[in-house]
């Protein structure tokens, strides 16, 4: 295995800390040869059950169990929404409770490997969340970087106790993300884990290789949100691969949903945004709300190549689908993860088999749900007073 720029081909070797193409300044990614691997050495259960797949020894790995996340029917919801068969691969039923986790045993394990003495992200709060965790885990220095006043007070909280030094800038994730880049690459001895470190999304492509084996073959279609872009095209790639692999036998089609005002790629692909930017994004569903995806390449080509589609989705229809996930099939997500369903309901989808990935636990940000509900019913502690109020 090698590292190798998605942009102009130059390959790296995997113990060279580099995050992007010293020549192009492209992503990087971990080039795989899935064709020699054997199903007989996938053995065990979470992300390193795959680890013939990743590019990092997974003998001393940093885990705090991740992955194995269920992969859920929903009957009453896909009949509400017309799809024979949708499925919820619900991601908050990770240790920190995001898809986070998935990458971060395999980015801080790697971290360890290279002999860095701390870890650093910028985040919209489920990255923090995570790589605390797992700095705490090994032992490790944990840097955090979050735009001031806009991450959900569940995920700061996170950060807190696993005791990550937090600062907060004036700014939205884009700045963020441009200032913790520098920093790492000015100081050898802090590791960048955001989705631009290419070891970090090898884990998470680990996704795609559950929801083969849960089914017995690919979906027809997988729906996600897009932030930062880390994820889709780490998913995309993992489907690729366990088809390589001989594993499955042929390829979702990857759709992606943005929040309205928060659509670089959307808006890319609909050819009206060459450079792949938003100024001032804003969405309810803060862990997206994200103007300059450093992997944008990437998930442009993860949508084009397997005939999938992007679009955008209104806070209202966000927050909408939350409810519905909810009420009709009783899980909780956080409003970023909702945006796949919120995407179904206004666009639909020509496909039997959907997969949409709900990317956070709900509780991360309860904030989004208190803030419209209404008011609570307030009674005297009497059993009138109570049956009046329910007119039972
Ligand atoms: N859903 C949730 C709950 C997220 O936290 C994120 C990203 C995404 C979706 C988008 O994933 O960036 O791979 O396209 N959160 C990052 C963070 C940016 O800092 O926690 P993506």
């Amino acid at each position: 295995m090698i590292q190798r720029c998605f942009q102009c081909d130059a390959r790296y070797p995997l113990d060279e800390i580099l995050y992007t193409c010293a020549s192009c300044d492209g992503v990087l990614e971990i080039a795989v040869e899935a064709e020699c691997l054997n199903r007989a050495n996938l053995t065990g259960a979470g992300v390193w059950r795959y680890a013939p797949f990743l590019a990092v020894d997974a003998g001393d790995a940093v885990s705090l169990a991740e992955g194995d996340t269920g992969l859920h029917r929903c009957e009453r919801l896909g009949k509400d929404l017309g799809i024979a068969e949708l499925y919820v691969k619900n991601e908050g039923e990770n240790p920190t409770g995001s898809f986070k986790d998935r990458g971060m045993t395999v980015g801080v394990t790697k971290a360890i490997q290279l002999g860095a003495s701390a870890v650093a992200c910028a985040s919209t709060g489920n990255t923090s969340a995570s790589m605390a965790a797992y700095g705490a885990r090994a032992g490790l220095r944990t840097i955090v970087v979050l735009p001031g006043g806009k991450v959900a007070m569940g995920k700061v909280a996170q950060a807190v106790v696993h005791g990550a030094e937090i600062i907060q800038v004036e700014g939205n994730f884009d700045v963020a993300m441009k200032l913790v880049r520098e920093l790492s690459l000015d100081s050898g001895e802090v590791y960048l884990l955001n989705s631009i470190n290419p070891f970090r999304l090898e884990g998470q492509k680990t996704l795609a290789f559950e929801v083969c084996e849960s089914l017995g073959r690919a979906p027809d279609a997988v729906v996600l949100p897009m932030g930062n872009a880390g994820n889709i095209s780490a998913i995309w790639k993992g489907f690729r691969e366990f088809k390589s692999a001989g594993f499955s036998q042929s390829l979702p089609r990857m759709f992606g949903a943005q929040a309205e005002r928060a659509a670089p790629i959307v808006e890319h692909l609909g050819g009206t945004n060459e450079s792949c930017r938003v100024e001032h994004p804003e969405t309810v569903a803060t862990a997206i709300r994200i103007g300059a995806p450093v992997n944008w390449t990437k998930a442009v080509t993860a949508v084009r190549d397997s005939g999938g589609r992007a679009g955008v989705v209104s806070d209202e229809e966000i927050l909408r689908a939350q409810r519905d996930l909810a009420r009709m099939e009783g899980r909780f997500v956080e409003p970023a993860s909702a945006a796949p369903i919120a995407y179904l309901r206004k666009f639909g989808i020509e496909a039997d088999t959907v997969v949409c990935v709900c990317t956070g636990h709900g509780l991360k940000d309860p904030d989004a749900i208190l803030s419209s509900a209404p008011k609570l019913t307030q009674c005297q502690p009497t059993l009138g007073s109570i049956r009046e109020a329910l007119r039972l």
